[in-house]
């Protein structure tokens, strides 16, 4: 058995080589910089960065005049919330803007805040339509710092720290099931690096950097590298999981208070009885950058 396997690696290897140092034959980058002026989200295609996606209101985000951004909204559910099993019956509608463009490779920069609420999460993600996935996730409550603040007689720990999360999926065809979690990080703020003034919470203002060539992806949070993933250790089951089709930059606030893993891992159910009824993710920049593209070349 192990001998047969070990033949299948021998024989697998030279092509994943080969993949790993060809050039991408099709690699796309448009350079933005915005920081959201009036009609750069909307549904008129012509003129939108970003549109909201489907059920979004256009309550549902808010452009304020005096500029520096955009507000995403996730608010409470009218009708009555119960909370059994660690879910809630009812999930807040959140809003989430995606992004007008596919890009294929480069650098993405995002200053960006979420409330410090747990079981709300507010996302980065970049996603192919063949279903490559990056992501930052901004949790609102932290595990380790969730045992922490259960231990205190005040509340206030998980308030200062939280934790932001890295993530990957790359479906293959070969795989018998979705490879959650295995391509994941958990990153602490500490020393994140921003300014010096900058409270190590997911309610200040980051920069969150998605720095991702055909070779790897960098995760950087303030001007500190939490994370880099390399294309070639993202061989599973013989076939290479790495983003390599042009995505869509996606920006997003999220009830996780449902099903019960993804509740848990978001450390919710979202507890409405103490938190506000309308929350917000702040973007205030979105950055892309054609750097590190031809890495290879
Ligand atoms: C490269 O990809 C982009 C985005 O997917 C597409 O718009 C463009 O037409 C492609 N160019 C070529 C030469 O295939
Ligand atoms: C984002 O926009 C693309 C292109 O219009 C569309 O195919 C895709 O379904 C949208 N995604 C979401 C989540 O709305």
């Amino acid at each position: 058995m192990a001998r047969s396997t070990a033949h299948i690696w021998m024989l697998l290897l030279p092509s994943l080589y080969l993949q790993v140092f060809s050039i991408p034959e099709n690699s796309s980058c448009n350079p933005l910089f915005t920081t959201f002026p009036p009609g750069s989200v909307s549904h008129d295609s012509r003129t939108a960065l970003f549109i909201p996606t489907a059920g979004v209101s256009s309550s549902g985000y808010k452009i304020p005049s005096s500029g520096g951004g955009v507000e995403l909204f996730l608010r409470k559910p009218n009708s009555e919330i119960r909370t059994k099993d660690g879910v809630n019956n009812n999930i807040a509608d959140g809003a989430t803007l995606n992004g007008t463009y596919l890009t294929l490779y480069g650098r993405f920069t995002i200053e960006i805040s979420g409330p410090r609420v747990p079981g709300v999460v507010t996302a980065v993600v970049l996603m192919a339509p063949e279903g490559d996935e990056i992501d930052i996730e901004i949790l609102g409550g932290d595990p380790d710092h969730w045992q922490v603040y259960n231990l205190q007689p005040l509340g206030a720990l998980i308030l200062l720290t939280c934790s932001c999360k890295s993530n990957v999926f790359v479906p293959h065809a070969s795989d018998k099931e979705p490879l959650y979690g295995v391509f994941g990080g958990i990153h602490p703020y500490d020393s994140a690096g921003d300014q010096p003034s900058t409270p190590d919470s997911v309610d200040a203002i980051h920069t969150y950097v998605i720095d991702w060539t055909a070779e790897r992806i960098v995760w950087i949070v303030g001007d500190k590298t939490v994370r880099t993933l390399f294309r070639r250790d993202t061989v599973r089951n013989g076939q290479l999981h790495f983003p390599s089709h042009a995505a869509r930059l996606q920006l997003g606030i999220w009830d996780a208070s449902s099903p019960s893993g993804t509740a848990e891992w978001a450390r919710g159910p979202i507890d409405w009885k103490i938190a506000p009824a309308q929350m917000t993710a702040h973007v205030k920049s979105v950055r892309i950058e054609c750097l590190g593209m031809h890495a290879f070349g």
